[in-house]
């Protein structure tokens, strides 16, 4: 866990600095996640970054939590919220299980490029049941690595030993699909750019669950 709260943190200037990689698949994926948000909205992001998403999507809400277990990227993400004077948006530097402890509850969970850095991924679906209202959705965007670049898996050790790579876990678009199911979840939309873009997928935690 250290390594990776380092390895964020070393690269969170960069991060911030860079270009969306795919401005037309990031603008398809905010309109789809837009279907989903009401002035009533109370939504919660993990591993928000630098806080891009979140800040996006702040007017059409009543509130976001952003949280990210990297301190620098918070920081920097607070700085755009200041400078955007953005006043519904509040960042956290935290991990998720903190706030899969408490008692909120939201109507819209997003983890976008966050859920293949966690060695525990099913165990974070369930977490993210249980903070979402029935009837909440789950908005998330994964890189599926085992479907695209499989051959990845034999590097990423050596990446991760060089301190160039984060950890990162490799499993298929339908891997993820099957684990939401098993969570509990119903898939209301799945997306996918092609190639080796991320899935992008709504899952719904049913009403009278
Ligand atoms: C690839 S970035 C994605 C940032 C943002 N969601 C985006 O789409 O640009 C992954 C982020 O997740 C954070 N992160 C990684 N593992 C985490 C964990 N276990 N708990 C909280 N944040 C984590 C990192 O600090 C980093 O900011």
């Amino acid at each position: 866990m250290t390594v990776d709260v380092n390895f964020w943190n070393r690269i969170a200037r960069r991060y911030a600095a860079k270009p969306v990689a795919d401005p037309v698949a990031y603008e398809k994926k905010i309109a789809i996640s837009r279907r989903y948000l009401t002035p009533r909205s109370r939504v919660f992001e993990f591993g928000c970054g630098t806080g891009s998403t979140a800040l996006l999507h702040a007017p059409f809400v009543q509130h976001v939590r952003a949280i990210d277990f990297s301190a620098r990227m918070i920081e920097i993400a607070e700085q755009k919220r200041v400078a955007a004077k953005i006043t519904n948006v509040r960042f956290e530097c935290a991990a998720l299980h903190e706030v899969a402890e408490s008692a909120e509850r939201y109507d819209v969970v997003l983890g976008l490029s966050i859920l293949h850095l966690l060695e525990d991924w099913r165990g974070v679906l369930a977490q993210v049941y249980g903070l979402l209202e029935p009837g909440g959705v789950f908005i998330s965007s994964t890189a599926c690595i085992g479907d695209s670049m499989a051959w990845l898996r034999y590097l990423l050790p050596l990446g991760r030993a060089l301190r160039v790579l984060p950890r990162v876990v490799v499993f298929s678009a339908a891997a993820l699909e099957q684990a939401l199911v098993e969570a509990g979840f119903a898939i209301d939309v799945r997306w996918h750019a092609g190639g080796n873009q991320a899935v992008f997928l709504v899952a719904r935690r049913p009403a009278r669950a």
